[in-house]
């Protein structure tokens, strides 16, 4: 039999060789042992291992499927990322400076979305095991902020309380200044006695607010993030960065892109990680597609001492970008589109051309189509960076200058 050599690493993180043959937790270089089925190797067996291969650090790591890049080395990890990027700049023609990669440590993800299922004896909480609906328990788990994995008697609770045997329960954890902010999916209708008992767990685990379903959200105390000087109440689940350190090295990197500007703009603001930092220096428009964040943007100035002006705007930015017209008096656009990018977003950025613009994106691909856009349009890519707050998965995260040649 040929032996099975790796020859890179697919964008879910498995090794590929050359057939096409994945194998999971492989390297590139490695030379395998296994049995292979319709081009998988599920239990491959190392037989020359890679120099990048260190020992997973977490006890789960072989079970877990949280993390996926565990058994790889953290140089190998900043690399294999940062040339992804490369190699989707370069697929567009593009090329510029990569400043260092930004790696945020073990422990600090503000965020963990759980999954429970009631048991015969009570309940089971966890991540689901790789490529299964297997719940493995985590209890500790590296990735999470300690509060986080510190949360499963808490989720095994709400299971125990709330889940259906068939069901699984999904709850998504938060951690706040104010306490961890829980909102919990797929459980049973709410009734007035579960309505008390949610109570009682919200006081026993002192959370600041707890939302079941869209049924209803019963809040303690806000729970409290600061966006600059601002504190925001973001609406259950909505969106925010990964990690604290990550949100502050895009932050960072973007109000030294728009410094100087006078009046700018925060496209797919989100609940003003951007826009309420940069409006320490600047006027800024904020537009952002979900109303419940714009809201929250909206109070956390409003509340706020210091900061200029602030308008915001719930639009959709995909359907009904903001045209050139509207932005022909804007000096910087900090702009920080989903997955798919913000390709008509791009064409009017590209026509009203302010002097600067910071991109943040967490897809290579779409970012270096829409960089690529504003490179034909007059902008030179001054430098870019890798901002990885997914640390040992596949994720990509990244901040961009742009600056009007
Ligand atoms: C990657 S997040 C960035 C949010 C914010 N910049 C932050 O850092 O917290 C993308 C944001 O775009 C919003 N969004 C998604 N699709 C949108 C659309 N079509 N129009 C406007 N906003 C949209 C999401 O609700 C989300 O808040």
């Amino acid at each position: 039999m040929q032996p099975v050599i790796i020859e890179r690493l697919g964008h879910l993180g498995d090794g590929i060789a050359p057939g096409p043959v994945y194998a999971p937790g492989t390297l590139p270089g490695e030379v395998l042992d296994g049995d292979i089925d319709n081009g998988y190797m599920p239990n491959p067996r190392i037989v020359t291992p890679s120099p990048d291969r260190v020992a997973p650090p977490c006890v789960h790591g072989k079970s877990c499927g949280g993390c996926q890049l565990q058994h790889a080395s953290e140089a190998f990890t900043a690399n294999w990322k940062t040339e992804i990027v490369r190699t989707a700049l370069a697929a567009q023609g593009l090329e510029t400076e990569f400043r260092p990669i930004v790696t945020s440590p073990p422990q600090t993800r503000r965020r963990a979305s759980f999954s429970a299922r009631r048991t015969k004896k009570g309940a089971l909480a966890g991540f689901h095991k790789k490529r299964s609906d297997v719940i493995v328990p985590v209890p500790n788990c590296l990735l999470v902020h300690p509060d986080l994995a510190g949360a499963l008697p808490l989720v095994e609770a709400l299971a125990v309380l709330g889940g259906s045997r068939k069901g699984e329960l999904s709850v998504l954890v938060t951690t706040t200044e104010t306490g961890l902010d829980v909102s919990v999916t797929g459980g049973k209708p709410l009734d007035s006695e579960l309505r008390a008992s949610l109570a009682d767990i919200a006081r026993d685990y002192d959370l600041s607010r707890i939302a079941w379903g869209d049924e209803e959200t019963l809040q303690r105390r806000p729970p409290v993030l600061h966006f600059g000087p601002a504190a925001v109440t973001p609406p259950p689940g909505a969106f925010l960065q990964a990690t604290p350190e990550g949100e502050a090295a895009l932050r960072d990197a973007v109000l030294e892109i728009t410094k100087g500007a006078k009046r700018s703009a925060d496209l797919f603001a989100g609940c003003g990680t951007f826009a309420l930092p940069m409006a320490q220096h600047s006027e800024v428009l904020a537009i952002e597609g979900a109303r419940a964040m714009t809201d929250a943007l909206d109070h956390g100035w409003r509340m706020s001492r210091g900061l200029k002006a602030v308008t915001t705007q719930t639009r959709d930015l995909f359907r009904d970008p903001l045209i050139a017209e509207d932005m022909a008096k804007l000096d910087a656009v900090a702009i920080d589109p989903p997955r798919a990018g913000a390709e008509a977003q791009i064409a009017e950025l590209a026509q009203a051309k302010p002097a600067k613009i910071a991109h943040v994106s967490c897809n290579p691909v779409t970012f270096a189509r829409d960089a690529a856009r504003l490179v034909r349009a007059g902008y030179d890519l001054d430098w870019l960076q890798v901002v990885d707050q997914f640390r040992w998965s596949t994720h990509i995260e990244l901040v961009a200058s742009f600056t009007l040649r």
